[in-house]
């Protein structure tokens, strides 16, 4: 196969969780995606890089105010909001990622930056220098339905396990893109899970949380702690490395988290242009190009663990 004939493929995610609150909701959230995904596969299409898609599509998920990361990032314990956000670039197997940034638009940005400098993860100092330095405009991320939803979460002690019970409150965002040179790229952001203590570390700027190589990207979703002990992202990709296929990776590890009550999920693609999701939670909203047409997980039943494409 010639290189000029690989056909870009995307699949994005805006989280997972419980099932979506109504009808109207759920095809809200579909016009989103697939909204999303229609444009950075045209990008692709006109020969983006897979890095750059990610990056713009990461954006494109932070700036939806519906989804938590970027504006509309949900509350920490202390009513403040801090983001997290990692980028990696498959050909260079190269990460990059800031953990509990403030007071900025777009934290994928920050983690594109750190791809060029020769310390890749900077945390909420850091990043705080680092903001100052690029001169990135002070931007407040809140909206007044997460400030509801804490002043609701603060009447009941705080006593809920996660910041929502639907996914577009308790998800990160994610994109994972393969282009017309066979690269792949992952980029994930997130607000965190939402009530958590200062301090608390998100995998969504881990290893753990989104990665990719020359063979496979997996960005994730959900619980963070649970996404940690599973190592799930870098797992998936080290099996399709090792010689799985994306399907088997996914579901093996799927099944593992499964029996060990993890509630998260995952999109990833591999080089060969096959895409796939996963989940142990009730839902994952996920749209995809596979360079025939788009789709989306939201139809998934409750128990329906993968989707493949
Ligand atoms: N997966 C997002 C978080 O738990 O921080």
């Amino acid at each position: 196969m010639s290189i000029e004939s690989i056909q870009p493929k995307l699949i994005i995610h805006g989280g997972a969780g419980l099932c979506l609150r109504d009808k109207d909701g759920k095809e809200r959230v579909r016009t989103v995606l697939l909204g999303i995904v229609q444009q950075i596969y045209d990008l692709l299409l006109e020969g983006s890089s897979a890095v750059d898609a990610v990056i713009k599509g990461c954006q494109l998920l932070e700036d939806e105010p519906r989804f938590n990361a970027g504006t509309g990032s949900v509350l920490q314990s202390d009513g403040q909001i801090r983001m997290s956000a990692s980028l990696m670039d498959g050909t260079n197997q190269s990460f990059s990622g800031v953990i509990n940034v403030s007071r900025v638009k777009n934290p994928i940005y920050l983690a594109q930056e750190l791809q060029k400098q020769s310390d890749h993860i900077l945390s909420d100092y850091g990043a705080a220098e680092l903001l100052r330095e690029l001169n990135i405009p002070i931007y407040d991320p809140l909206t007044d339905l997460r400030l509801q939803e804490w002043m609701e979460e603060r009447k009941h002690n705080f006593s809920s396990k996660t910041a929502g019970v639907i996914a577009e409150r308790t998800g990160t965002i994610g994109v994972v893109a393969l282009d017309n040179q066979g690269h792949i790229a992952a980029g994930t952001s997130t607000g965190g899970k939402g009530l958590e203590r200062i301090g608390r570390v998100s995998d969504s700027a881990m290893p753990a949380g989104n990665y990719a190589n020359a063979f496979a990207g997996v960005s994730c979703t959900g619980i963070g702690e649970d996404i940690i002990d599973e190592c799930l992202a870098a797992k998936i990709v080290i099996r399709v490395t090792d010689g799985l296929s994306l399907a088997e990776a996914m579901e093996k590890s799927m099944a593992e988290s499964r029996s060990r009550n993890r509630e998260l999920a995952a999109i990833a693609l591999d080089h060969q242009g096959n895409i796939v999701w996963g989940k142990t939670s009730e839902i994952v909203l996920a749209a995809y190009h596979n360079g025939k047409a788009m789709g989306d997980s939201l139809d998934a039943t409750p128990t329906e663990s993968m989707g493949r494409y």
